[in-house]
């Protein structure tokens, strides 16, 4: 019986010893043929001369070369044979004859075979592998008709429901991989006619409709199903497995919560000792959520996946003790409560190389011998739950442990010396959202492997220590919200391989070392420190993507060595002091989505060179010296949604759960593998693929993704507000307020059909309020307030009918609601005020709430929901609105 596992084997094998004989072959003989492949040429031979012929008589087991035998081509560099040309060999007196299909096996770069006229009455073709080609479905009508088949794989094509008619021809397959296709109907009933399947895998197409338990009850041989990924609806219960006493592996994973699964019918029970089981997204048992019971009777687990589940109740220690053979144990994202314990004394699960609970509520303190409960653990995932206590030192028995998450839950002390010295093989270490103390990493800390850290926001003091030198491949730091203080120490220029730098939200200070030139970062934070008066100039920044400097010390010029900065793409210089002019260059940098200037001494004219910057999404100018006429060519700038990820040091440790498997893959059994692989590229492709590219790095300020806005307020702007502004039909938010504009409110703003906020106060505009703004249907924040407009107030309706009297006050010839209505003797209704200082600026400071937020935003983690619908952006202005005292 061909099987996909020996096609494999032996495709392995002969890549094996090709690499073998490659390299042997090298150093002794110039070129010659494969010895596999002369000794499958010599098999074919033999085939073909049954029961007594005499073709081929050339082919000889001693000559050398067999690429110069008869009727073989080779590759002129490879020396694998590449054209088979077998027309007419068989003696034809010998009749019709079959031939084996598996000793092709051997010619893995096999192009041409012609087997004409040679009376052949079957090629008993057992297995096919097309997978992952660009197939159509008439392109396999051959295939149908190999109704010797046993192994077929067409995954990864473009297939559909047409190919099902041939499909059924196929009775008596017993493996089939149709995954990753098109399929969109519901399983094809023949299927359940192929009685010797023991392997069928649909996993990732668009099937719909049930699951039929007909199906199970027919396939009594299954050993392997994967049905997983965003398909089935319904709903089933594993009940229908009681006769599949052979099943290995169960894979529904991944329904997306369409599909609801029972495992609670009283009298039956999956029969089968599972190897696999993967009911992930799957509504498992709801709406009582309980954790299938019959996983008591399991013993056989190597894998065991249900997260993302709605399972509630204490966290179920047993399963991780009980199967003593589990590798791979995901619970995460569930309701799991209470502590995770185990009887210590009896428990030591050596084969356990998985665990991820992330996302319960489990609390409690972790065991204290935890690390020698499961020694050979590589991948721990805990994150998001409610661990009090301390990091137990008996991790530092972990001697493989390669990732750890603890982030986001209430540990507290210092990082135990024992763990930071003897977890050798630890490359990702992220303990974020926590209450650790004491020193980053103390001298003693020996993370030789160390490529992520993540220590942010905690309470770790003291200075950068020089223990992330023993850490030479470290490629990224986040130590950002914590209480270091001093200076940037001059070693961190040794620290080569750093690529993200986050500082930021710290008391560091000082001038930062000039070794700090020998760092080519992408990603460079340190916002929210004392640093200055300057960055070196010799900063190499011909790599940086984003750069965070704001809210420092920082004074001079605009930095010249940013002039290098090629690649940037967001740029933040908030709230310094720097000075002069915005220089020309800046409209150099094609990528450039994000420049925050807001609240600096920038002087002079708006460069033009900034309507070079065609990416623009959000461009805050607030707050400075700036004169002259607003660019009309602005106008021209995308302002559509920011669309980078990583801007303003949302930067993080991917999704730690993604990279264990990324590790996970590498390391385990073939069914494992296969399972844990499908696991990830349903849910986080996107993900997987940004691992696999730069590895660690993931970004988590997508809610970013939905800002757009210029904000050009508190500045000196002359002259009128070109009517272009209005064709920026992206725009979300847009601040002119605080300038000393004049003449109307253009009438093509109605063709700002994104805006949510829009703030012309405090200028001298004049004229009326183009009526047609009353279309704008995204808008929930508008003032003109304190210009010198006159006429109607815009009619009182959609989002207009909820503005008050404060979006139009201080305009002494405006009139209609909500101010006092017109028919009055044209007298104004309000005595124009002296402005009330406290009152506009705090409003203004919602505004530049909106850009600073997009700033701090990431950093505050749940303020940034806020950002996400123009309902909750409301809230937010108004809370900041009420709250914010502005020192301007
Ligand atoms: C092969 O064997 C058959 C009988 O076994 C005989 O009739 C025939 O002549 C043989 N052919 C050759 C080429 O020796
Ligand atoms: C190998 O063959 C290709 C064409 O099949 C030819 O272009 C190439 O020059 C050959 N190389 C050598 C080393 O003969
Ligand atoms: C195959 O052999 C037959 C009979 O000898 C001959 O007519 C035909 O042209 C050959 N075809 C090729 C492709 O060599
Ligand atoms: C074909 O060859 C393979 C490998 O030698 C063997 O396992 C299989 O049983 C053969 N099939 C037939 C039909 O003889
Ligand atoms: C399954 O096989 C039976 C008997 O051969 C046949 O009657 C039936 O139509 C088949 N079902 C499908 C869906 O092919
Ligand atoms: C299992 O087999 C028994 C005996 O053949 C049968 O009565 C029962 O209906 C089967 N159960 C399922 C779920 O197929
Ligand atoms: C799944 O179960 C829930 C709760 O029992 C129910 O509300 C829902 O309609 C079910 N969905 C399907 C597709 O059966
Ligand atoms: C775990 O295994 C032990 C020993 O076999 C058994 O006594 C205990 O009931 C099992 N626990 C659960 C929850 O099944
Ligand atoms: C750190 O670990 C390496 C081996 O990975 C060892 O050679 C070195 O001595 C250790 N250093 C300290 C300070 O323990």
């Amino acid at each position: 019986m061909v099987s996909h596992k020996s096609v494999a084997l032996v495709m392995q094998l002969s890549a094996l010893l090709s690499v073998l004989l490659g390299f042997c072959g090298s150093g002794r003989l110039s070129i010659a043929c494969l010895e596999l492949e002369r000794i499958g040429l010599m098999k074919l031979k033999a085939a073909f001369n049954l029961p007594n012929g005499s073709a081929l008589p050339l082919w000889l087991d001693d000559q050398g070369d067999c690429c110069r035998w008869e009727g073989v081509r080779c590759h002129n560099i490879s020396m694998r044979v590449t054209k088979l040309l077998l027309n007419d060999t068989r003696d034809s007196r010998l009749g019709p004859w079959s031939l084996n299909s598996s000793l092709f096996l051997p010619f893995e770069e096999l192009e041409v075979l012609d087997l004409g006229f040679n009376q052949l009455t079957g090629l008993k073709l057992q297995a096919v592998d097309v997978s992952f080609n660009h197939l159509a479905g008439d392109s396999l009508s051959a295939i149908w008709s190999m109704a010797s088949l046993k192994a077929l794989s067409i995954a990864g094509n473009q297939l559909g429901d047409s190919i099902f008619q041939g499909l059924c021809q196929l009775k008596g397959l017993e493996e089939l991989d149709a995954s990753y296709n098109e399929f969109v109907s519901s399983i094809p009933p023949c299927i359940q006619n192929m009685t010797s399947l023991y392997a069928l895998d649909l996993h990732r197409n668009h099937f719909g409709g049930n699951i039929p338990s007909s199906l199970f009850a027919n396939l009594k041989s299954l050993q392997y199903i994967s049905l997983s990924g965003k398909a089935f609806e319904g709903s089933f219960s594993l009940a229908a497995l009681t006769n599949n006493s052979r099943l290995e592996v169960f894979d529904l994973a991944n329904n997306y919560h369409h599909l609801n699964i029972t495992t609670e019918d009283p009298l039956h029970a999956p029969s089968a000792q599972l190897k696999i089981l993967r009911l992930s997204d799957c509504a498992l048992n709801e709406p009582r959520g309980v954790i299938p019971t019959f996983l008591r009777d399991q013993h056989e687990l190597r894998l065991l996946d249900l997260s993302h589940n709605n399972m509630s109740g204490a966290f179920p220690s047993w399963l991780l003790e009980n199967n003593t053979k589990l590798e791979a144990s995901k619970l995460s994202n569930n309701a799991f409560s209470g502590s995770f314990s185990f009887n210590s004394s009896t428990a030591s699960n050596v084969d356990i190389q998985l665990i991820d609970v992330s996302s319960n509520f489990i609390d409690g303190e972790l065991p204290v011998s935890i690390g020698s409960s499961f020694p050979n653990s590589a991948f721990i995932n805990m994150s998001r739950n409610v661990i009090r206590g301390g990091i137990p030192s008996s991790l530092g028995d972990m001697r493989l442990l390669t990732l750890l998450d603890l982030s986001d839950n209430d540990f507290i002390g210092e990082l135990p010396e024992s763990f930071l010295r003897k977890c050798q093989h630890l490359e990702v270490l992220k303990l974020s959202k926590n209450n650790l103390s004491g020193e980053i990493l103390p001298r003693t800390a020996n993370l030789t492997k160390l490529h992520a850290l993540s220590l942010d926001s905690n309470k770790f003091s003291g200075v950068i220590s020089p223990g992330l030198l023993n850490s030479p491949g470290l490629h990224f730091l986040d130590v950002s919200n914590n209480f270091l203080s001093g200076t940037v120490p001059s070693w961190i220029g040794d620290s080569e391989s750093l690529e993200n730098l986050i500082l930021s939200y710290n008391s560091l200070e000082g001038p930062s070392p000039l070794s700090f030139c020998k760092l080519n970062l992408k990603l460079l934070c340190l916002a929210a420190n004392g640093f200055g008066p300057t960055i070196p100039s010799c900063a190499n920044v011909s790599m940086l993507l984003h750069l965070s400097l704001g809210s420092n010390h920082l004074t001079g010029p605009f930095p010249q060595f940013l002039s290098d900065a090629s690649s940037i793409v967001t740029l933040d210089l908030i709230n310094n002091e720097y000075s002069g002019k915005i220089p020309k260059w800046i409209g150099s940098f094609p990528n450039l989505q994000a420049l925050l200037l807001k609240g600096n001494n920038f002087e002079c004219l708006i460069p033009h060179e900034l309507c070079q910057l065609k990416n623009m999404s959000i461009m805050d100018l607030s707050n400075n010296s700036l004169s002259g006429p607003i660019p009309s060519c602005l106008s021209t700038l995308d302002f559509g949604n920011l669309r980078v990820l990583g801007a303003f040091c949302t930067l993080s440790i991917s999704n730690a759960s993604a990279s264990m498997i990324y590790k996970f893959n590498s390391k385990v059994s073939f069914f494992v593998e296969n399972a844990v692989e499908t696991a990830y590229t349903d849910d986080q492709l996107v993900e997987v693929k940004f691992i696999s590219k730069s590895r660690l790095e993931s970004y988590r300020g997508s809610i970013l993704e939905y800002m757009s806005g210029l904000d050009l307020s508190c500045n000196n702007l002359s002259g009128s507000i070109p009517p272009e502004i209005g064709y920026m039909i992206n725009l979300l938010i847009l601040n002119l307020s605080n300038n000393h504009l004049l003449g109307p409110i253009p009438s093509t703003f109605f063709g700002l059909k994104q805006i949510e906020s829009l703030d012309l106060s405090y200028n001298g505009l004049t004229g009326k309020i183009p009526s047609q703004l009353t279309e704008l249907s995204f808008l929930s924040i508008f003032t003109v307030a304190h210009n010198n407009l006159s006429g109607q107030t815009p009619e009182r309706k959609n989002q207009f009918a909820t503005f008050d009297e404060k979006s139009y006050e201080g305009n002494i010839f405006l009139c209609g609601l909500p101010l006092e209505s017109c028919n009055t003797s044209g007298q104004s209704p309000l005595t124009p005020t002296i402005p009330d200082q406290k009152e506009d600026f705090s409003f203004r400071e919602a505004f530049a709430w909106s850009f600073a937020g997009s700033y701090v935003v990431a950093f505050l983690g749940t303020v940034a929901f806020l950002f996400i619908s123009s309902h909750y952006r409301t809230i937010m202005f108004n809370f900041f609105y009420r709250q914010i005292i502005c020192f301007y």
